[in-house]
């Protein structure tokens, strides 16, 4: 876990034009070694989806720098894969699902198409989904989709898997269940992982180490290390007193950024 994989120094960026300018990103500095699994929450709109643009090379910043393996990223790179949050959207309705986790070795020009047809079917047989190679993404559930979504973002085998909200549209069992198959995947092939997230505990249940951003325009409030037990456990992770007593922490720093508006209204839902 030596290895420095993603430096970022000072990032900022801004978006839309004219009065409707917004600066999204303040200066955002980060770093991640080899093999690491980081969560990063923030406030609602604060910017996490920019940030993880910036880091795909999908958005080029307006300052600071992104590094991968020390070298600027000045586009989308090779060894960085992304799932978004909306597989309905990212997903392509048209091919099925072997030939969407084929698109995310698009890249590979040299590697025989037998092979990559192995590595397909491999991580269907992983995400749990073997039989349904020749399906379309339209005919399965939203928890099977975005595991098809997750298996394409392995497919490429990057070093790296960005990860924007994955499971935010899965129901609450789903959402346990693909937890650990994302777990069960980084730990099998030993994936580097950058989870966004809005949901804290998910956010430590994940992770070796949690980024708390700020509001718009967002920087880095705190870095907490996760020291739990490598092997987590949906019931015992989550009763465990460092689990607690992080979560606490998180939530306290996340609801005193609030807004008065905010506030009003999450006290009114609660009376
Ligand atoms: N293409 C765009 N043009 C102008 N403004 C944008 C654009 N994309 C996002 N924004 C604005 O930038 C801000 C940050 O958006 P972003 O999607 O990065 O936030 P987020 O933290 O991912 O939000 P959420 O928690 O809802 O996923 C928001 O206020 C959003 O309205
Ligand atoms: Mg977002």
């Amino acid at each position: 876990m030596n290895t420095r994989l993603l430096n970022v120094i000072g990032l900022t960026k801004s978006l839309g034009t004219g009065i409707s300018k917004l600066s999204v990103l303040g200066g955002i500095s980060l770093n991640m070694a080899q093999g690491e699994f980081v969560s990063i929450v923030g406030p609602s709109g604060c910017g996490k989806t920019t940030l993880l643009m910036c880091l795909s090379g999908l958005y080029r910043a307006d300052s600071g720098r992104v590094e991968f393996n020390g070298v600027e990223v000045k586009g989308p790179t090779a060894g960085v894969s992304i799932v978004f949050q909306d597989y309905s959207r990212s997903l392509l309705p048209w091919k099925s699902v072997a030939d969407n986790v084929l698109f995310g070795m698009y890249r590979e020009g040299d590697t025989p198409s037998r092979e990559k047809r192995d590595r397909a079917s491999e991580l269907l047989n992983a995400v749990g989904l073997r039989g349904f190679e020749s399906r379309y993404p339209w005919e399965l559930s939203g928890g099977m989709q975005q595991r098809v979504a997750i298996a394409r973002g392995l497919a490429s085998r990057p070093q790296l898997l960005l990860l924007d909200e994955p499971l935010a549209a899965v129901d609450a069992q789903t959402r346990a269940e693909m937890q650990d198959l994302i777990l069960t995947l980084a730990a099998r092939y030993q994936q580097s992982c950058l989870l966004i997230t809005h949901d804290v505990d998910e956010a430590i249940y994940m992770a070796n180490r949690i980024i708390v951003l700020s509001n718009r325009p967002t920087k880095v409030v705190c870095e907490i290390d996760v020291d739990l037990p490598e092997n987590r456990d949906q019931l015992e992770t989550r009763e465990d007193p460092t689990f607690l007593r992080i979560r606490h922490q998180v939530i306290s720093l996340i609801r005193g950024m609030r807004t008065p508006v905010e506030l009003e209204h999450t006290q009114g839902a609660s009376r």
